[in-house]
């Protein structure tokens, strides 16, 4: 029989801002708390590490790039609890600058990551959101800074207040095969593979608020994105400004938003407070 107990879900949370998150999750969240890694020796150890601060977190494997490990998780967590009232999609890849991949490869390797596994995470766990749960997307400031880079064209898609989902995956798709064809500029994007990963995240958590709030059964789910800061962790080489606790601050704030709160909702926030995509 399912526990009516309260459970938090953290994705790639076996160091970084994840970790931070289930920390502080753990601190102020009322249910368990899960940090989730895709090496579970990886995870088992930042369990650990945690445990030895006093703090009780649990553990479950999730690689979001593995649709059965992603299946597996649902199926847990709808025997064990019955639903998920907080989903962080923490996890993401970054490649470094000097990287010698091919653009075309990180383009495909980021998107896949970021935005397409971040996706059927969300289109996995969702049906067990309940009332008042709350959906934390990690996107980042680079999401504007791609924008900024993009044609009119383009950027009058990504703002459109009623784009679908079919839309933004298109745009997705668009902008694989332009790196593909090394005409990433000419179709009228910014060559950032990451930037235009997180603006797929930041449009994703827009549609979701919109769509979850047709949602009679299940009222008061909330979906946002938000930019943690530049935060020292492997992804930034630890060269951010940040501890990787003040980068838990923003996505921890719009996962313990109160009951009925009326913004933000499908907001992108930074610094705890609501940015829009430039004029
Ligand atoms: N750091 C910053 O300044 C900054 C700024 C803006 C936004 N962000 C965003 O904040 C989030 C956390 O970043 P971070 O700096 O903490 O990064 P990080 O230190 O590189 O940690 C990333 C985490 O994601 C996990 N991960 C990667 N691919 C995965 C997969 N397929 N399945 C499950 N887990 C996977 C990694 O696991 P492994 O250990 O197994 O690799 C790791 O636990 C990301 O979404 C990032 O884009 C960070």
């Amino acid at each position: 029989m399912a526990s009516s107990r309260r459970v938090a879900i953290v994705t790639g949370s076996n160091k970084g801002i994840g970790f931070a998150i289930v920390r502080g999750l753990c601190k102020l969240f009322d249910g368990d708390v899960y940090l989730t890694a895709r090496d579970e020796n990886r995870g088992r150890k930042a369990l650990a590490d945690l445990k030895k601060e006093g703090l009780n977190p649990l553990f479950h494997q999730l690689d979001i790039s593995d649709p059965t490990s992603i299946q597996n998780l649902g199926d847990f967590l709808q025997k064990q609890y019955g639903g998920l009232d907080l989903l962080v999609n923490n996890a993401a890849h970054a490649y470094k600058m000097d990287s010698p991949a091919p653009f075309a490869e990180q383009a495909v390797v980021t998107l896949k990551v970021n935005f397409w596994d971040t996706l059927a995470v969300c289109e996995a766990l969702f049906p067990l959101l309940r009332t008042h749960a709350r959906v934390v997307n990690m996107s980042s400031m680079g999401s504007t800074m791609a924008y900024r880079g993009c044609s009119d064209a383009i950027k009058h898609r990504i703002k459109d207040p009623n784009i679908t989902m079919d839309q933004i995956k298109d745009l997705m798709r668009e902008f694989e095969l332009a790196a593909k064809a090394d005409q990433v500029e000419e179709r009228g994007f910014r060559k950032s593979a990451y930037g235009t990963s997180k603006i797929g995240v930041r449009v994703m958590s827009f549609i979701q608020q919109r769509e979850l709030a047709k949602d009679t059964q299940r009222p008061d789910v909330i979906v946002n994105s938000c930019c943690p800061g530049y935060v020292a962790t492997d992804m930034t080489s630890h060269k951010g400004t940040k501890t990787i606790d003040e980068g838990a601050v923003t996505p921890l704030y719009l996962a313990l938003l109160p009951p009925n709160v009326v913004s933000p909702k499908g907001e992108f926030v930074s610094e705890k407070t609501v940015q829009h995509w430039p004029s």
